[in-house]
């Protein structure tokens, strides 16, 4: 079935036309960086996946080339699912799993396959080289996915979310001298995730953290709300004992729609998709679900992993901030730098009647989509997620700074290196934004995203 997009965001990354998830294969290679994703381009909703392709000079503008990966081989007859990227002797090189399932659509074996490619447009296919015979005694085939390789001293080393028979989550890494012939090294965690599975594994050597995702995770106090949530973890992998070695752990994002962030390789940048399961998308009716977030910058700090967004701008407008402040915006950057913040409401997309709010009041930002526009319902754990609030802790410090990046269905807001990141669908001209502070000082700036024709 062709299906048509008839609606798009200005500047983050959706399918040509159809479903997205997860980013895959994040990269810089030949002077571009390329960015894949999970993809069914003949429906809006997820079907046998595909690798979607984009590529960029800047991180902000990007161009579609040709599907890089189709299903339909032995090795991956029902799906080509999550995975990454490498160089290596001049070629791109991708790692993902191929997904095979029975007549009734449930997974019977994931195994890692490889591709390769040396123009970074069409890839050739190898076939499997991690296959369930690699699994130590006792793990499920069914659920074994998402490779993330990466380079350390004269090895290849990928790591894989997996599960004991009747378990929850683990991620076992394993290494090889050349992409072919693999062996496993170790089980990182050696017990169980809270989440029911581990997926999208996620490794920074240099800076040293795991990111990784969890299918139906408990909460914990008032963060992982979402029905599937994301973490990062500093620490070190042990690559002799084939261990992590854990300092800290937090969520990833305080939104709605965060879901399998991904490192660029050789480069501290994440993106991560910017939507959830088990809810409705609006935009199915534009002929698109599903976007990746902007890029952001990771750092850590006093075992913190904090994220700034990545995108050129371009006629930044500054305005002294007294009284209440109004503007018309529906895509941009809007920063507020204040001084001794103590609250501050601020309506975005507003028409009147529709609006996304987000207010600080006692230490903490409140985000409410309540009425921002389409509903979008799903699988929710606790009344503030029914009632699209999220909430995420104000950093406390005098100097506050305050990122909001908002593209025509989302926004991504950035505060003391944390993120609140979500999806919103409001009515055609509700562009309105009205800001409050209180404030010893403070200043609004509005940029435009640098986009070329
Ligand atoms: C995560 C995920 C991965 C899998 C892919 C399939 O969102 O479930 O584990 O590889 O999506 O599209």
């Amino acid at each position: 079935m062709a299906i048509t997009k008839i609606k798009s965001p200005a500047f983050h990354i959706t399918g040509e036309t159809g479903w997205i998830n997860d980013p895959n294969g994040l990269i810089y290679y030949k002077g571009q960086y390329h960015a894949f994703y999970q993809h069914h381009p003949y429906d809006t909703k997820w079907g046998p996946m595909h690798w979607g392709h984009v590529v960029s000079d800047d991180l902000t503008n990007w161009k579609y080339l040709p599907i890089a990966l189709i299903p339909g081989d032995e090795f991956d007859k029902n799906g080509c699912f999550s995975g990454s990227a490498i160089v290596h002797g001049g070629k791109l090189w991708l790692m993902y799993t191929g997904f095979i399932e029975n007549q009734g659509g449930e997974s019977i074996r994931q195994i890692q396959c490889l591709a390769e490619s040396d123009d970074g447009v069409t890839f050739k296919k190898h076939g499997t080289v991690i296959g369930s015979e690699l699994l130590p005694e006792g793990y499920a085939p069914e659920d074994f996915r998402d490779p993330k390789i990466w380079r350390h001293n004269d090895c290849f080393w990928c790591i894989v979310a997996a599960k004991r028979k009747g378990g929850r989550g683990r991620i076992l890494m394993y290494k090889s001298k050349d992409l072919f012939k693999w062996e496993f090294v170790g089980d990182l965690f050696g017990v169980d995730s809270a989440g029911a599975m581990i997926e999208c594994p996620d490794y920074n050597e240099e800076l040293g953290y795991l990111l990784f995702c969890e299918q139906f995770q408990p909460n914990e106090g008032n963060i992982h709300l979402n029905v599937h949530t994301c973490r990062w973890c500093i620490g070190k992998i042990d690559y002799e004992a084939g261990t992590f070695k854990e300092e800290s752990r937090g969520i990833v994002d305080y939104g709605f729609d965060v879901y399998a962030p991904q490192t660029f390789v050789g480069k501290d940048v994440i993106m991560g998709w910017l939507n959830m399961w088990d809810r409705n998308v609006p935009s199915e009716k534009y002929g698109f679900s599903g976007m990746l977030t902007v890029p952001r910058t990771v750092t850590l700090k006093n075992g913190i992993l904090y994220q700034e967004p990545v995108v050129s701008c371009e006629n930044a407008v500054k305005t002294e901030g007294t009284g209440t402040l109004r503007d018309n915006v529906v895509t941009g950057v809007i920063t507020v730098k204040a001084t001794s913040l103590e609250a501050l409401e601020l309506k975005l997309r507003s028409n009147g009647t529709n609006y996304t709010k987000l207010t600080l009041k006692d230490g903490e930002w409140v985000f409410d989509r309540s009425k921002s526009g389409e509903e979008i319902k799903g699988v929710e754990k606790d009344a503030d997620s029914l009632n699209g609030i999220r909430r995420m802790i104000h950093s406390g410090s005098k100097e506050t700074t305050l990122t909001i990046v908002m593209d025509e269905f989302s926004v991504e807001i950035f505060e003391g290196g944390r993120a609140l990141t979500s999806t919103i669908y409001p009515p055609h001209g509700a562009d309105t934004l009205e800001l409050n502070v209180k404030a010893d000082t403070w200043q609004y700036e509005k940029a435009d995203i640098a986009l070329k024709a």
